[in-house]
């Protein structure tokens, strides 16, 4: 009987011992996963676009006009009700890049799933891990305003007839010209607001990066042409400039940039400023490789 203890003893001292370490190592992972994500949650500009000005960061609630009504950015924080809290990893993974809520309805084309279809499952994965370790805060997000089935039909016709979406990688580049455009065009997704949209938010590609005036920039903001354009793009700014301005914000005129490219920068709260020096240039020598386009912002 004693003979029968000890060895029970020794076999649950020996289990200990052994799933000690592989626990630290899973949390350990776990940790590196998690810091991997809030630097591509940086990159992403810090998802702005779900933190209201001054308001608390990523509970969403933010009002974004569309061409029929409103749409208010939603809660990323790990609230089972109101935010992200209830969904499983691959249910953000098809939010992020398909555009689909849990319950398998699509979210407007607002948020911009088409250019994120093309970030790495690598990348997607940590980015995940980071949006549940953020503090859960209750938040409801504003229902839309538009009318009724403009939402679902609008949407998929919309889908039909304009999205474009790509193959997610199973990694990303490591460096190079090719890293900074998959940095450029699917995690911080300058296009987004640097490429002009038609009045329905179609994205004119044969001005890709070439900026927007107020009429039609996002939240009526004027967008600057970044081309190497010499004349109204940013054909005369080194690679250090533009690396300084995603990682300063101060252009080589030691002005400031504002409105929305200051958020992406600042982020909530990391955002390009947290970017590593390396990854800015990558973007620069991006930038500077892509067609000139002439096209005067007023
Ligand atoms: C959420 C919208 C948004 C995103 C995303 C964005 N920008 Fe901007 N960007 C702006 C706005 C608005 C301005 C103008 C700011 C101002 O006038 O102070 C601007 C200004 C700039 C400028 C200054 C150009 C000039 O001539 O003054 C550069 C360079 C720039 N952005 C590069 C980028 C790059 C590179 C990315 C991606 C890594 C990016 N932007 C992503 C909105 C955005």
């Amino acid at each position: 009987m004693r003979a029968l203890k000890n060895e029970t003893f020794f076999l649950i001292f020996w289990l200990l011992l052994l799933g000690l370490p592989t626990l630290a190592q899973a949390q350990a992972d776990q940790k590196e996963l998690v810091t991997r994500g809030q630097y591509i949650f940086a990159v992403a500009g810090g998802c702005a676009c779900h933190t209201e000005p001054k308001g608390t960061h990523n509970a969403g609630a933010r009002a974004f006009p569309i061409p029929l009504g409103t749409v208010y950015s939603t809660n990323l924080t790990s609230d089972k009700d109101t935010g992200l809290g209830g969904w499983t990893d691959q249910q953000i993974i098809d939010g992020i890049i398909k555009g689909l809520r849990k319950d398998g309805s699509r979210v407007l084309p607002v948020m911009p799933y088409g250019a994120y279809s093309g970030m790495a499952q690598d990348d997607l994965r940590a980015l995940v891990a980071y949006l549940r370790s953020l503090k859960p805060v209750k938040k409801v997000t504003p229902d839309l305003k538009s009318p009724p089935l403009a939402r679902s039909l609008g949407t998929a016709a919309w889908l039909q007839a304009f999205g474009t979406f790509y193959t997610s990688p199973a990694t990303a580049p490591k460096g190079g010209i090719e890293r900074g455009k998959y940095l450029t065009d699917h995690v911080a997704i300058c296009g987004d607001c640097h490429t002009p949209r038609n009045s329905i938010g179609v994205p004119n590609k044969s001005l890709y990066m070439a900026g927007a005036g107020k009429n039609i920039g996002p939240l009526g903001q004027a967008i600057p042409n970044i081309t190497p354009d010499k004349e109204t793009g940013i054909g005369d700014w080194k690679r250090d400039d533009i690396a300084e301005l995603l990682l300063k914000g101060t252009k080589p005129d030691f002005d400031n940039v504002q409105g929305l490219m200051e958020e992406v920068i600042q982020g909530a709260p990391h955002g390009y400023k947290d970017m590593r020096k390396e990854d800015a240039l990558a973007i620069a020598d991006y930038l500077k490789s892509i067609p000139a386009i002439k096209n005067k912002i007023q």
